[in-house]
Formats: C-alpha cells, structure tokens, sequence
C-alpha cells in the first residue's frame, strides 16, 4: 500500500548511540520550528488524498512529543487516512492517552517499536537506562487494549548475537509484525564502534531468514539489505513511500532525511511544501528518481563500483553526502 511519510518533528527524549538522525534534545518551549505544525500538515494530506494516498506513516523524532500531537492524528483521521507510528515508547501512557480518543483510535492501524535489544543491558546498552522496560511494557499493554503492536530493531555490534532472542520475545510479546534492520553508518555509530564490518551484513540477513521461518508472526528484513538488482526496487524510489520532513519539505527518503553529518540540505530535498504543491514537488522528486536510477546504470558498468550496487542505502548514503567523504566501502571494511 503506497505511504505517505510524515516526519512529525525533529524532538526527541532519548540520545541512541546508533542514530542517524541530527535531533534536538530539548524541550519544546521557544522550538516551534522543529514541529510540523498541523496546518501545514493538512495542506499536505489534502494533496496527497487526491493523489490516492490513503495511509499515514508518521516517524520523527519522537513522533508522541509534538505539543499538538493529538491534533495532527485528528486530521489525519478527519481526512479519512489510517495511520501507523515509530516509537521508543518513553511516557507511553501519555500516548496511549491521546490515541484512544475514538476517531483517532478507529484510524489507528497500529504502532511500531524500536527494540535494539533482546534484553535489557543491550537494548538500554544502545538507547539508555530504562527504555528495555518501557518498550517491553507498552507492547504488553497494547496487546492487552487490543492495538497491533510491531517491533523494529536495527542491528549492529551490540546486539547482532541477539537476533534469534529477538524474535523469541517477538513471539512472546504476541507482536504481529517484526521487522530486522542494517545499521547505516554515522560518524558517531562508527566511533563507538557499533558498525557491523560489511563482510557480516550477509550473515546477519542469513540470521534473520532462518527465524523467519521458525515464527508464527511476520518477520522481515528492511529494504538496505544485500541485492543482485542494481537498479533499486526500494519504496522511496518507486514513490510508494513518500517522505515529508518536519520542515514540511518533501524528501526522497526518510533514511537519509536529517542525517547526522550532513552539512546542511542535500539534493534529496526536493520541494518546500509549504511554497509549492505536493503535485510539483513530486515532478522534482521524478527528476530525481531518474537520474539516481542513471547514475546506478553508469555504476553497474564500472568494475570499481559496481559492487557497492549490492548495498543500495550505502550508496545513497554516500552518494547524497550524508556522512563523511572517504567511501562507505572502505570505511566499513577497515
Ligand atoms: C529515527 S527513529 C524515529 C522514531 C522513534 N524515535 C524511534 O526510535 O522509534 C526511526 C527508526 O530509525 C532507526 N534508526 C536510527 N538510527 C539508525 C541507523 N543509523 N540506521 C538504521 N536505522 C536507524 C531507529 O532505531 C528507529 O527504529
Ligand atoms: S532512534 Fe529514535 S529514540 Fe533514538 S535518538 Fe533517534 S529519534 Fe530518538
Ligand atoms: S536510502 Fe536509497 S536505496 Fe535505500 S530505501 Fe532510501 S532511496 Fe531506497
């Protein structure tokens, strides 16, 4: 089902070691710019309606911080889309609270939470004291009110030996879906060495297919994983998910938006949609998609690149300059 992305804010309550996001740990107060504010994000829904997007996949940040975060999932609602969002779960009763108002809970197809440890010294290891609990206690509790309830978990250095007790506490904690991530690189991830060497990505998604089939409950790899397909069939580049930015900026890809190196805007950016419509911002982003599938078909002819095509989101990480100059391949192989 296409998607439309909504990054609510650029807020966030904790400081992961593996993020990739350059986030803003304060208070909201005197920090409106970092909030999508709901009137913008109104406009866009509109124009994406009439463009036959009908699900909201809402991420951040720390999606529940928006001061008018229960307006946002008003709209939403009131616009007739169903939405999921990301969470690490912090004040989840506070979340709970607001999307149980009931047109917002009839809209709500479910939540996600990011779990980066199958226990608690790994996963709070990686995103701080105390989180394991909340995540773990918030899938309980919306396994108890009824919400669908899935994990996402990024794997690295820390907890790759942890994949199969991952999917066990999936099945335990009766969550519908799990899916498994590659860690993209940041020039924090790698000084904390948390970086997978890229020889060990294929053994983690080798890892991750076997329990695929041990489970009862859908469990996946995201897109980012190894593939002999060097033109990629990824979500973003087929416009079946689109990104908007807490600028209100439409974008190609939420992995890439707001990375933590980058220096200032990169070309992904490709329409202010608080100037223009989504319509014309979409004939840029077009533009885009063409001319990244060109450059991988120049790529896949030169023997000195075209191995990187195996890995299609450290291309682009490198190729919109998203962390530091020296190449992705040798800086993850060293
Ligand atoms: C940026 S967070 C925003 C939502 C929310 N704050 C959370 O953590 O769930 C969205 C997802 O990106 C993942 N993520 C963060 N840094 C990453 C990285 N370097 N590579 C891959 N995924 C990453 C997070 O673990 C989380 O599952
Ligand atoms: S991964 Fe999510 S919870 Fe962790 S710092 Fe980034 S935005 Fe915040
Ligand atoms: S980073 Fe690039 S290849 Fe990966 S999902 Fe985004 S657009 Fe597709």
């Amino acid at each position: 089902m296409p998607r439309i992305g909504i990054e609510l804010n650029n807020v966030c309550n904790l400081d992961c070691t593996h993020c990739f996001r350059s986030i803003y740990r304060g208070g909201a107060e005197n920090n409106h710019d970092l909030f999508l504010p709901p009137e913008l994000l109104e406009k866009i829904l509109t124009e994406a309606q009439a463009l036959g997007y009908h699900h909201v996949a809402i991420t951040g940040g720390e999606p529940p911080m928006h001061p008018r975060f229960g307006e946002c999932l008003d709209i939403i609602a009131r616009l007739g889309y169903t939405y999921h969002f990301l969470t690490n779960a912090r004040n989840f009763g506070k979340t709970l609270k607001a999307v149980s108002e009931p047109a917002r809970r009839a809209k709500l197809a479910g939540i996600s939470f990011s779990l980066d440890g199958a226990t608690e010294a790994t996963h709070d290891g990686i995103r701080g004291k105390g989180s394991y609990r909340e995540v773990v206690t918030a899938i309980a509790t919306c396994q108890a009110v009824g919400i669908e309830a899935s994990i996402i978990s990024t794997i690295n250095k820390a907890n790759r030996h942890e994949i199969d007790q991952l999917a066990l506490l999936g099945a335990h904690l009766k969550v519908r879906r799990q899916i498994f991530s590659h860690q993209n690189p940041t020039e924090h991830n790698v000084g904390e060495d948390l970086v997978l060497p890229l020889t060990e990505w294929r053994a983690v998604e080798r890892d991750v297919a076997r329990v695929m089939t041990g489970f009862r409950h859908d469990i996946s790899m995201a897109v980012g994983f190894y593939t002999e397909y060097f033109l990629p069939r990824c979500a973003p580049l087929a416009l079946d998910d689109l990104n908007i930015d807490y600028r209100g900026r439409l974008t190609l890809c939420c992995q890439l938006s707001n990375y933590r190196d980058a220096k200032g805007d990169g070309e992904d950016v490709v329409g202010d949609l608080r100037r223009i419509s989504l319509p014309e911002a979409l004939g840029n982003l077009l533009g885009l998609v063409r001319k990244v599938h060109g450059e991988r078909l120049a790529m896949a002819a030169d023997p000195q690149q075209r191995e990187k095509l195996h890995y299609p989101c450290l291309v682009c990480v490198e190729r919109f300059q998203k962390t530091s100059k020296e190449p992705m391949l040798v800086q993850l192989t060293r």
